[in-house]
């Protein structure tokens, strides 16, 4: 009995000392992992959640159009993703008539199911080291390029090879910098149909005034079906095709969590940068965020003041604020993140720590004498370079004519050519007139013309010397530093920010129309600025970029053999991953406890706030959360509506399925709170945690405010009381 207690003691002490994990792991390597995540709850096994000879978690996800994940949830395809992820399909079937953004899309059969053309979902098949082949179509010594060359060379042959005459697709991504390599092979199904949204008041409550934070309270998830041919296999959208059978899907809990309950999140994460130096991470600090900080800023003071004093503009320049929103408010939490936790200095001394191992093991680590400073010396090349590049981004491409005036470019280059043929040329006429409609749409000059001159300005004084593009320098030659002067007349006299002059030249076009385009002087100052940035910028970082990846290859590689036992996590690169953590609250400042989950009461709580928009809310949604109607979705007296873990996650991480020890659907995740957001390049396991909608929660929403029986009887739900 007394030894059973003991036993029972330390399991339970062992289980509360295992921190948050960092990392996002290869589910082919993750036996690597397993026996920690058994520690903290996991209760099946590695093959379980992967395996190549029969079906496994892994084949339950997929990766959402280009930048999300999504999860099957049911054996007839009905597969769910996050709201803001298929914003862009909700937005498309939405008319004045229609308004499924505000009103929410639900189809009550699979007739009413809507298409989305050009939406694709992606499933992994499989995974396979191919290291050794690829590095051995190189040689010691090679030069970067030549290297790099090889590589790709190899990896394209290797993809190939795999593609089966095009019954898949493959890739040969590089891990740790390109130490090491492995072939993914997907599968891509195309006919993909829209099944249930929630009104934004749901999906999207909260919008950027809650965007990046906890206390969160968003229904941020929506449905769609995968349909196929009669073989199962992807097809072009057909009437005749069929909902797609999943190897694997998930059951869906309706059991109420517990603080400290195991979870994990299995996702096709877009990018992080672990390893970066301390040099790199004070650029980052230092320069980019503070530079991109305040343009965005003052893009997002204009856009506010118009969208206040216009419904219309409101409604077209929703997205776009939301996107310029998104990051903003990322690299503010990001750089106090990084503050918060030293980073550079905490950087400098892990390279102490690596020089002392160099000095100390001289026979190991006489390879890397010269590492540090070769990384500094590049760092002082590459740093200036990258800030100029990224000064372009922000502050050219904001302003929207200069993107749209650059897509004429091609237009011009084949209207000059003697030779071009009449079909080339009207297939580009009519990819400019499609660009055209859609840029005209949700385009309003007035906000366009005032960021064209605060841009400018900008883009002036910020660029280094030596690095002002010429189209900068005649603005300033010209107009000193009155840009808006200089925008004014931009505004008056091009073509480009008025849908009738644009339309007029594309309807009536000849190639020798080209000399209007290219006296245009909106189009004039883009395709200066994007040439002078292709060719002064971003060719010679590239060339230091592919310096920096030898580098980093010689680093990761040295950092394994100093720490021989450290199990290193790969940065993500867009594959397919795992994390795992648990449910739990974290301090994030002096006299501030989060918990880890939210309820209903906080939905009511946010409308009655005054004059906040993004907490508006609809009368049933209040009705229902005020009657209490929660039905068996319920947690004791409460509708838990979101909760936060500790999973290493990511920008491509919305829409992952978060599982419990069983592997079954929880919660799908969709943000992480503002003192994780420096997670892309240093993790804290006190701080990090990443935000998901309850699986309570979307499950009361589709069978209680959508009234969306039909859906709950395909999936398997489970634990219900
Ligand atoms: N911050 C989350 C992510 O990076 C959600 C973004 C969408 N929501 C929003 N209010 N903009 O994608
Ligand atoms: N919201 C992000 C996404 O859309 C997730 C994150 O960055 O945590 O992927």
């Amino acid at each position: 009995m007394r030894k059973t207690f003991l036993t029972l003691i330390v399991v339970l002490f062992s289980i509360a000392c295992v921190k948050a994990v960092e990392g996002m792991w290869l589910p082919s390597l993750i036996h690597k992992n397993i026996e920690e995540m058994q520690a903290m709850g996991l209760e099946i096994t590695a093959e379980d959640l992967y395996s190549e000879d029969g079906a496994s978690l892994k084949d339950a996800i997929v990766r959402f159009g280009r930048g999300c994940t999504g999860a099957f949830i049911s054996g007839q395809g009905l597969l769910i993703t996050n709201h803001h992820c298929g914003y862009g399909q909700i937005q498309r079937h939405s008319s004045v008539e229609n308004d499924y953004l505000t009103e929410g899309f639900w189809a009550s059969n699979a007739d009413e199911e809507l298409p989305n053309e050009g939406l694709t979902i992606t499933l992994l098949v499989r995974m396979v080291d191919v290291t050794q082949r690829v590095l051995e179509a190189t040689e010691p010594g090679m030069d970067e390029l030549r290297f790099q060359e090889a590589v790709a060379k190899a990896s394209r042959q290797i993809a190939d090879e795999a593609k089966e005459e095009g019954l898949y697709e493959a890739q040969v991504n590089p891990f740790y910098f390109g130490n090491e390599y492995y072939l993914f092979v997907y599968k891509v199904y195309r006919d993909v149909r829209m099944v249930g949204a929630p009104p934004s008041s749901v999906g999207k409550f909260g919008g950027d005034t809650d965007n990046w934070m906890w206390p969160r309270h968003t229904g941020d998830f929506m449905l769609f079906r995968v349909y196929a041919d009669d073989n199962n296999q992807p097809a072009d959208y057909s009437p005749d095709n069929v909902p797609y059978q999943p190897e694997k899907f998930f059951p869906v809990s309706a059991r109420t969590l517990e603080p400290h309950d195991f979870t994990m999140v299995y996702g096709f994460p877009g990018r992080t940068n672990r390893y970066l130096t301390s040099d790199a991470v004070q650029f980052i600090m230092e320069q980019e965020n503070p530079m991109g900080i305040k343009l965005r800023t003052d893009i997002l003071q204009i856009y506010d003041q118009h969208m206040a004093s216009s419904d219309k503009v409101r409604i077209q320049y929703a997205s776009k604020h939301a996107g310029v929103a998104n990051a903003w408010k990322r690299w503010i939490g990001e750089n106090r993140g990084l503050k918060r936790l030293n980073a550079i200095e905490v950087k400098k001394a892990y390279e102490q720590e690596f020089e002392q191992w160099i000095q100390e093991n001289p026979s190991k680590g006489q390879a890397y004498e010269d590492l540090l400073s070769e990384f500094h010396n590049t760092y002082m090349i590459y740093n200036p370079l990258r800030y100029s590049f990224r000064l372009y981004f922000e502050a050219g491409r904001n302003v929207e004519v200069n993107r749209f005036a650059q897509q004429f470019m091609r237009l011009v280059s084949l209207s000059r050519q003697k030779d071009v043929a009449e079909d080339v040329l009207q297939a580009e006429l009519e990819q400019v007139k499609d660009a055209a409609r859609r840029f005209f749409k949700d385009y309003h000059a007035p906000i366009d013309q005032q960021v064209l001159s605060t841009l400018t300005r900008h883009f002036i004084s910020l660029s280094q010397p030596g690095m002002l593009p010429p189209e900068l320098e005649k603005v300033r030659k010209k107009y000193g530093m009155d840009t808006e002067k200089f925008a004014e007349d931009v505004f008056s006299r091009s073509m480009f920010v008025s849908e009738e002059k644009t339309m007029k030249l594309l309807d009536n076009y000849r190639p020798s129309h080209h000399r209007r385009i290219e006296r245009d002087p909106a189009y004039r100052f883009a395709a200066g600025l994007f040439d002078f940035t292709i060719t002064e910028v971003q060719t010679p970082m590239q060339e230091v970029q592919n310096k920096l990846d030898s580098l980093y290859r010689v680093y990761t590689a040295a950092l394994k053999k100093m720490q021989p036992d450290e199990n290193f996590f790969p940065d993500a690169n867009g594959t397919l991953r795992i994390s795992y953590g648990r449910v739990e609250g974290s301090f994030p400042r002096n006299g501030i406890q989060f918990l880890p989950f939210t309820t209903s009461e906080g939905i009511l709580e946010k409308a009655a706030e005054p004059d906040v928009e993004d907490y508006t809310i609809s009368e049933r949604l209040s009705t229902l959360l005020k009657n209490q109607v929660f039905g068996e979705y319920a947690s004791g007296e409460d509708l838990r509506v979101n909760f936060i873990s500790s999973n290493h996650t990511t920008g491509g991480n919305s829409g992952s399925p978060v599982l419990d020890g069983q592997g079954n659907f929880i919660g799908i995740n969709f943000d992480r709170s503002w003192e994780s957001t420096m997670s892309d390049i240093m993790f804290d396991p006190e701080q990090c945690r990443n935000i998901s909608v309850s699986s309570q929660y979307i499950l009361w929403v589709i069978h209680k405010y959508a009234g969306m029986e039909y859906l709950l009887d395909e999936m398997e739900v489970a634990g219900l009381n």
